[in-house]
């Protein structure tokens, strides 16, 4: 990782929250059959095949990129949480897959010009400043060979304004319980997550901070990162509509 980018944004920023208790609730989340439906969704949207060679930037403990290796694909797995991408390792050793697992920094890539498709899924974007954010993708680009296709599904916007915030969200799993707060702030366009983990006796709070950005504004960033074209879909890769929940943008370069 570059000092440039250490010093910006320090990885400790999001450290507490994508910690042991994020994969201690992650089943819970999002359910086994949800992450199989979801693995089935990206191998569509971003037409994988045998082989394909793919890369998830901030694949946590590789819920997605193992399964998606148990189907065929040549898969690498960035991540900037040790603690994370140790769970990635094991659930990979555990379905008998090889996928190369990188301690890294999406906002500079190791890889040029080398995969077919790379994604950020589930929220991953947007935790930076809008410059950071751009060299994210920016570095997205550059990874991927010419006629690649890159992948991001985040909130819809449009749809989460319309709710009356904040919205809280429960999880319990045993006796120990994860509570998310999400509000917005619709001077900067960011959103909040407030986590309070309720967890063997002990509680502790956590927080996360994302840019919420509309279609057009992935088209100027997309378009000017190097992308030639940039499509639009819903949740199950249906239409997007002001009433997806999920917006899934994907980019071809
Ligand atoms: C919301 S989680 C999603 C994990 C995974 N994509 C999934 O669907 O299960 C976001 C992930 O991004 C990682 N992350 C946060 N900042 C990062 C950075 N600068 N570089 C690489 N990964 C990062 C976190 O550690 C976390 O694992």
């Amino acid at each position: 990782m570059n000092d440039d980018i250490n010093s910006k944004v320090s990885p400790s920023d999001f450290e507490p929250y994508f910690k042991e208790d994020y994969f201690y609730f992650g089943d819970v989340v999002n359910l086994p059959e949800m992450s199989d439906r979801q693995t089935e969704l990206i191998w569509e949207l971003l037409s994988l095949g045998q082989g394909s060679s793919v890369l998830e930037l901030g694949c946590g403990y590789g819920r997605i990129t193992n399964r998606l290796a148990k189907k065929g694909a040549q898969v690498a797995g960035l991540d900037i949480s040790p603690i994370l991408l140790k769970e990635a390792e094991a659930g990979a050793a555990e379905r008998d897959v090889n996928v190369e697992y990188v301690l890294g920094d999406m906002r500079s890539l190791p890889w040029r010009d080398r995969f077919d498709a790379a994604f950020l899924w589930y929220t991953t974007f947007g935790y930076f400043d809008d410059a950071d954010n751009e060299r994210v993708l920016r570095e997205a680009a550059s990874s991927l060979r010419k006629g690649g296709r890159l992948l991001i599904d985040h909130h819809n916007r449009v749809l989460l304004l319309r709710h009356k915030l904040p919205i809280c969200n429960v999880w319990q799993r045993n006796n120990d319980v994860r509570i998310d707060i999400l509000s917005n702030d619709v001077l900067s366009d960011r959103s909040h997550i407030e986590r309070i983990i309720v967890r063997d006796g002990c509680v502790r709070r956590t927080h996360l901070s994302f840019r919420q950005y509309g279609f057009s504004e992935y088209v100027s960033m997309l378009r000017s990162a190097g992308f030639e074209t940039v499509e639009a879909y819903g949740e199950e890769g249906g239409a997007f509509t002001s009433d997806s929940s999920r917006l899934m943008v994907v980019a071809y370069k």
